[in-house]
């Protein structure tokens, strides 16, 4: 048995996420977590929102709320919409809660006792008419590279580019709309990452394990010479910039930036899950006390990559203390709403929230994991969702598990049938399935999703093959215990496909273990091989065919959704 840390990406706080977020880090970490708790790992499964900077700052003033009654709210939604997607996080956490603060300052604290950190003065854009600076996000103008209108002060939307705030052409205030701005000194705290270089470089080297995506993101970071990087902001909101309650001398109005802050709650998340349930937290962190043996996985999407393998290791490397550090890193590419970008101002893409009013959680779940954006950007449409949902779960999974239940009931009774043995068919059968659960297996602890799904609905498919040519219906006429052997293999194989789906659609296979009166826990134990699988039931137990699993979308749906979320 392994421990095994998984963290997905934190939300920002600034509203409920679409299903590209979605797709992006929680819903894969997800899949990957129940997997690894199905095979017996003992696993911790880390999240939290992301509640600082800018963007909770204009999100809680475009809302005429303070931030801290914003993010408490925005919080509260969040966590109910993942409960309802099914996202198991042994914790869901916020970056404003105490142990990150305290955790923050002390790497702030360390990394300047080993020379890290620097103060600075940076020329900032200062607005008159709002009496303050304005960090990031707070200033908009025009992008020096491509001559988009409203390029954000940290980057611009329209051709990508990270930028300086003091960069923009023609900048104005987002909060005022005043073009009444001036550049003014402010002291700020570096990171001098510039000095971790060879820190750096050596431990990437040291992650052959590393995909493609990973390792050249990073290694891009790294040959264009790591910048050292101002890691303190103008702003009220975030962690203060003090020790041990001390407030730093000039930096009473500064917090830190909130990218220095937000991968630190991945510790302070896994604080809060050990204060409220009387857990250790250390030991999943520090190697010298027992987090050695521990596997830290990470997913999230390209953007972030950057940052988890640059910028939070230096972070924790530089500090030099014995810190856990990711060991596998997913990253994924993005998910596109009809090719275009999801977009809550422009009423664009289906949101978290949104989706559940209009089906349960595991048909959405299926198609994002079975259509997971890995090699490259993927579209999501309202029509291939729709295809997907009606072929693989309603034609494939679900019409199997209804077709047998209602058949075994009506010829042999609520009652596993105990006549008949396997022969040929059978056999087959098992030959295929073994095959194909260690290539799903394998595809899951590589974390690649849409391989492992491709596999898991050729297992479905073999199911209902099987089933073609067994055909109970019709042998029975002859041979009552050839049917009872095949209807008994197929009672049988529900349970295995439930075990095997669980992962990714956990609802449903709860549901077909019910049907058995079986304790999903227990069942749900990873499949050591489909014979034993197979001679679960040997007769005799009682089961109730379920309600249909899965209802088939219909093309007015499709239109009626196109309409509201505005597929183009
Ligand atoms: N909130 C960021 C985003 O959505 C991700 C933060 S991940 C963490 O892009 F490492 F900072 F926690
Ligand atoms: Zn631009």
């Amino acid at each position: 048995m392994a421990r095994i840390l998984i963290t997905s990406a934190l939300p920002y706080i600034n509203g409920i996420k679409h299903l590209g977020n979605l797709v992006g880090s929680m819903l894969p970490a997800d899949v990957y977590a129940r997997f690894q708790r199905q095979r017996g790992h003992e696993v911790l499964f880390i999240c939290a929102t992301d509640e600082h900077g800018t963007p909770a700052e204009l999100a809680a003033r475009a809302a005429g709320q303070t931030v801290r009654d914003y993010c408490r709210e925005q919080y509260e939604i969040q966590a109910r919409a993942g409960e309802a997607f099914g996202l198991s996080f042994d914790h869901f956490g916020r970056s404003s809660n105490a142990p990150n603060h305290r955790l923050t300052q002390h790497f702030a604290k360390v990394l300047e006792d080993k020379g890290l950190i620097e103060e600075r003065t940076d020329r900032q854009i200062y607005s008159i008419d709002d009496q303050r600076f304005l960090p990031d996000r707070y200033v908009e103008g025009t992008c020096p590279h491509c001559g988009y209108e409203k390029a954000r002060g940290d980057q611009c939307d329209n051709c990508g580019r990270l930028l300086d705030p003091i960069e923009l052409k023609d900048p104005y205030s987002a909060i005022s709309g005043s073009k009444h701005v001036e550049v003014r000194e402010t002291r700020h705290l570096y990171l001098l990452q510039s000095k971790l270089q060879d820190t750096i470089a050596q431990w990437v080297e040291s992650k052959p394990q590393w995909p493609a995506l990973t390792k050249s993101i990073a290694k891009k970071w790294l040959k264009e010479g790591l910048r050292d990087r101002s890691i303190t902001r103008d702003l009220q909101w975030g962690v203060p910039v003090a020790y041990q309650g001390e407030k730093r001398p000039g930096f009473e109005n500064k917090v830190f930036y909130v990218w220095f802050d937000a991968p630190i709650e991945y510790i302070g998340a896994t604080e809060e899950w050990a204060v409220a349930n009387n857990e250790d937290w250390e030991r999943w962190w520090r190697t010298d006390k027992g987090a050695g043996d521990v596997k830290y996985v990470q997913v999230m999407g390209k953007d972030n990559v950057a940052f988890h393998t640059v910028s939070f290791p230096c972070t924790i490397l530089g500090s030099e203390e014995p810190w856990k550090t990711v060991d596998a890193l997913k990253s994924l590419n993005w998910l596109t709403w009809y090719g275009g970008k999801f977009s809550t101002s422009e009423n664009r893409g289906i949101f978290m929230d949104q989706a559940l009013e209009l089906l349960p959680a595991d048909y959405w779940r299926w198609h994002l994991m079975a259509n997971a954006p890995e090699s490259d950007d993927a579209s999501f449409t309202l029509e291939h969702f729709a295809g997907v949902v009606n072929k693989d779960l309603a034609d494939v999974l679900g019409n199997f598990v209804n077709r047998i239940t209602r058949f075994c009931k009506a010829r042999f009774g609520e009652e596993v049938p105990g006549e008949g043995a396997y022969g040929d068919a059978e056999a087959q059968l098992i030959a295929e399935l073994d095959k194909r659960m260690a290539v799903y297996a394998g595809c899951l602890e590589e974390m690649e999703f849409r391989k492992a799904f491709a596999e898991l609905r050729a297992i479905w498919v073999a199911g209902n093959e099987y089933l073609q040519i067994a055909a109970p219906w019709t042998v029975i006429k002859e041979d009552r215990e050839r049917a009872a052997a095949s209807v008994r293999c197929a009672l049988n194989l529900i349970v295995l496909f439930a075990a095997l789906s669980r992962p990714v659609i956990p609802f449903t296979a709860d549901k077909m273990f019910v049907v058995f009166d079986l304790d999903p826990e227990d069942a749900a134990r990873w499949p050591q091989s489909a014979e034993a699988a197979l001679s679960r039931f040997n007769g005799g137990e009682g089961f109730s065919p379920p309600d249909v699993l899965f209802q088939k979308i219909e093309d007015e749906q499709v239109a009626q959704w196109r309409e509201r979320f505005g597929a183009a």
